[in-house]
């Protein structure tokens, strides 16, 4: 098991290039099990969380594997349409096979989720969508199971809303399953995130007919077959609003490149809030920052709204803000396995539901702390660039389920990160 020992405070500086997006690429993996033949994603991440879908993949008769031109997926032959539950339950997102499967195969198993560090993983409405396209539905010891008509899915209307609003995934299995299916699909609450553009205009470059894209009404025309595609995938926006909160944390100036700040407009809005600039520069951004960090107050909310994914590493930098902010998550209100261990680290969080009350202090100490879920082990490891001491990080893997060797590239800017094996 690794740990990281993180020395602070350190200061930043130069550029850190941010990778392809994880969220784009893992539903985009499962998309190229739609067109028989080789795929091909250029700037697949390299990452924990793609390698549980390569394994998957292959567990369902592709053939994958990586080249220096990109990861290819052979998905000539699909005889297996099983996502078992080894797998399934170290990554939820492998959910995302249910739409293709059904749609390529007529029928598919598929282990439910079961829940996480950051709570339940309800997959309701994803159920709710295909069904609606006609398919069948039972539940199998843990497994899904779900039939196809022998005449294949028809397309119809779908809302796909429920109470936390939009459902990234639940999107991208309905819009999946619905681009082959007979006739039109129309999505009503379709999630708008930019990773579901991203697997939109992926589809329609392999063949499929979808309008409305990056709106909460997808149309979607069905047609025969889609052909296998070569697509790279958007820059990981997590990871960029990530280095973002980085450079603020530590006060430094960054260069951040491949970072699209069209798609951070929440973020780039509560950045300003709190006193940081962030400017676009060459083709990212470049962020400076020597506070004092102004409180602000952020709520999580579908896209455009303010990522939850970003939740805890603002928590992190508002946890020495001067003054006190309210930090509301309406995506996944137990997600705040963050607070205890930054707490730990002498901040000053109370929980109070789903809210957080931030109340601002002047440092950070040091501390043995706990990853939990992948971005709050990613706040773990901003506060401790910023903590006074050396802290220690245990439970590393949660990292490097969502960043690539995230030490190496913020030691290359100046951070003080060592990864031990224990
Ligand atoms: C995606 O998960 C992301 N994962 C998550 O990022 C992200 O936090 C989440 O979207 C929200 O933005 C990937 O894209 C691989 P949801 P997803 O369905 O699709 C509830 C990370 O750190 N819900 O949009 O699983 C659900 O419980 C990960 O990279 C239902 O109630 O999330 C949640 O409260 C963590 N029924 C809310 O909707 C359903 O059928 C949003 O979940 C589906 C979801």
């Amino acid at each position: 098991m690794d740990i990281f020992e993180i020395d602070g405070p350190v200061h930043l500086s130069g550029a850190i290039d941010v990778t392809g997006s994880k969220n784009s690429t893992l539903p985009i993996m499962a998309a190229m099990l739609l067109a028989p033949g080789i795929s091909v994603i250029p700037n697949a991440p390299d990452l924990a969380d793609i390698r549980s879908l390569e394994t998957l993949l292959e567990s369902l008769g592709a053939k994958v594997h990586r080249n220096p031109d990109g990861l290819h997926i052979n998905s000539t032959v699909i005889d297996n349409p099983v996502g078992a539950y080894e797998i399934v339950r170290k990554m939820r997102a492998s959910i995302c096979i249910l739409g293709p499967l059904l749609a390529r195969c007529g029928r598919v198993k598929v282990s439910m989720p079961g829940g996480c560090a950051i709570g339940d993983r309800p997959v309701d409405i994803h159920l709710r969508g295909v069904k609606a396209l006609g398919a069948k539905i039972h539940l199998e010891n843990g497994y899904i199971v779900a039939e196809a008509p022998a005449g294949g899915l028809a397309g119809t209307q779908i809302f796909l809303g429920g109470p936390f609003g939009s459902t990234v995934l639940g999107t991208d299995n309905v819009m999946m399953a619905a681009v082959t299916a007979k006739g039109t699909t129309i999505i009503e609450s379709a999630a708008c995130e930019p990773e579901v553009a991203d697997l939109a205009n992926c589809l329609n470059a392999m063949g499929a007919k979808i309008s409305g894209i990056g709106s909460p009404r997808l149309v979607i025309e069905g047609v025969k077959e889609l052909k296998p595609i070569t697509y790279s995938v958007i820059g990981d926006r997590i990871e960029a609003g990530t280095f973002m909160v980085a450079a603020a944390i530590t006060r430094s100036k960054l260069q951040i490149n491949n970072c699209q700040l069209d798609h951070m407009l929440a973020v780039t809005d509560r950045f300003r809030q709190i006193g940081v600039a962030v400017e676009t520069s060459n083709g990212g951004c470049e962020v400076a920052f020597d506070g004092p960090i102004r409180p602000a107050d952020i709520t999580t909310q579908p896209y455009p709204g303010f990522p939850t994914d970003l939740q805890a590493q603002f928590m992190a930098l508002l946890s020495m803000a001067k003054g006190n902010s309210v930090v509301t998550e309406k995506i996944y209100p137990d997600r705040f396995m963050h607070v205890a261990e930054l707490n730990r680290m002498a901040a000053s969080l109370r929980k109070e539901g789903p809210n957080v009350i931030v109340a601002g202090v002047d440092k950070l100490v040091a501390a043995p702390v706990m990853a939990s879920d992948l971005r709050a082990s990613a706040a773990l490891v901003l506060a401790g660039m910023a903590a006074e001491g050396t802290t220690v990080v245990q439970r590393v893997y949660h990292i490097d389920r969502g960043y690539h060797r995230i030490e190496e590239r913020l030691n290359a800017v100046g951070a003080k990160i060592r990864r031990k094996s224990v």
